[in-house]
């Protein structure tokens, strides 16, 4: 009796396997999408366009392509070898996926990389190799819910290598920052709607090119007086903080919270040491830059030098060519003519000799 209600369950199964697999395919086949990705020309680059095909795997492109926009697909995972053969890629798309996997190399072909946008996926955990990334200055995290646990076990390498002007780590439930370390070209930091559960001027100390910082809905669960100290220092340092209502600042009761700034001396060597590497960045793209320029300069010189020692062998070569085509004419070539001249030598030789 078991074995037979049992082997009647199974055939249930498969069943309804099979039918669900038919179905599915219903599904690939009512999609009137194109599947495929296309490849385009803009602003002046080349890229490939896959956006909202429902795609589980980024199917083989033409590898020269410098901008790949993958956006609002099914990718769950990146694999090691995923970009290998777009090493020119310079903004990548992979915003509205499922990715949850990265493995750690999956970037580590990309030095050209500029922009990298991985919002709205589920990222559980963010390999620090991205931070390494030699070209990228701008970074999308955001609308990634779990990457509040892979943050407090990411081991950056500091100063990290990516010249980051811009960070988005906006709604992704973190509660406290992570320390990046010196960030010296950071322009923007969106942290807004983030819980956040502290709030410190060491958060921003590291970054002294910071024009701007998106507080909005983050601040809602701090103490209102533990804030005060972020605001003095974001206030010194000329950064421009977004909130979606500044009137708690006006109150009279933050107005007599107490300054708290003992620790800004410490912070202002951070800040200093901070400078000194942007200085550092710009000093060295300036003698790359003056090393560049003399030597194609020097290049330059070179090949005007070779060209102009070409054009004048060439002269020579015609003058020499036309020198000779004359003398041709002059002596003729005439064997018995030449015969004739013997005699006349020898006629010569025998006056002097007399
Ligand atoms: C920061 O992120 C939020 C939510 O992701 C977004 O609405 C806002 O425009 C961003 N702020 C800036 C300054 O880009
Ligand atoms: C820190 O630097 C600011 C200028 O950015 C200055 O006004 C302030 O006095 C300094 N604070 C300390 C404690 O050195």
């Amino acid at each position: 009796m078991w074995r037979i209600s049992s082997s009647i369950a199974l055939a249930i199964f498969v069943f309804w396997c099979t039918i669900s697999e038919s179905l599915t395919q219903l599904d690939g086949l009512t999609d009137a999408k194109p599947k495929r990705c296309s490849h385009e020309r803009a602003y002046e680059m080349y890229g490939a366009y896959c956006v909202g095909l429902k795609l589980h795997e980024i199917p083989s492109l033409k590898s020269g392509i410098e901008i790949l926009d993958f956006s609002e697909n099914r990718l769950q995972e990146l694999k090691a070898d995923t970009f290998s053969s777009y090493t020119s890629l310079k903004y990548l798309y992979l915003a509205e996926n499922q990715m949850y996997n990265i493995d750690k190399d999956a970037f580590a072909p990309l030095g050209y990389l500029q922009t990298l946008d991985l919002s709205n996926n589920v990222i559980f955990n963010l390999p620090q190799t991205i931070f390494q990334l030699p070209s990228l200055r701008k970074l999308y995290l955001k609308d990634n819910p779990l990457l509040h646990l892979s943050l407090p076990k990411l081991q950056l390498h500091k100063p990290i290598n990516a010249p980051l002007e811009l960070l988005d780590i906006s709604n992704c439930k973190i509660l406290v920052l992570p320390n990046w370390g010196p960030l010296p070209h950071l322009i923007h930091y969106n942290i807004s709607h983030n819980p956040l559960s502290i709030l410190e001027p060491s958060h921003f100390a590291a970054m002294c090119k910071l024009e701007k910082v998106d507080l909005t809905s983050a601040i809602d669960n701090l103490p209102y007086c533990g804030l005060k100290p972020t605001i003095i220092w974001l206030q010194e340092k000329r950064v421009y903080f977004q909130l979606e209502d500044y009137s708690k600042l006006n109150a009279k009761e933050f107005n007599d919270c107490p300054a708290a700034t003992e620790g800004f001396g410490v912070l202002n060597a951070t800040h200093q040491q901070c400078k000194a590497l942007h200085l550092q960045f710009q000093n060295h793209k300036t003698s790359r830059r003056t090393w560049l320029n003399v030597a194609g300069g020097l290049a330059g010189f070179l090949i005007g030098f070779i060209l102009l020692l070409y054009l004048m062998h060439r002269h020579n070569v015609s003058q020499t060519k036309t020198k000779a085509e004359k003398m041709k004419k002059a002596i003729p070539t005439n064997d018995s003519d030449n015969q004739a001249m013997v005699p006349i030598l020898n006629e010569l030789n025998d006056v002097s000799r007399l």
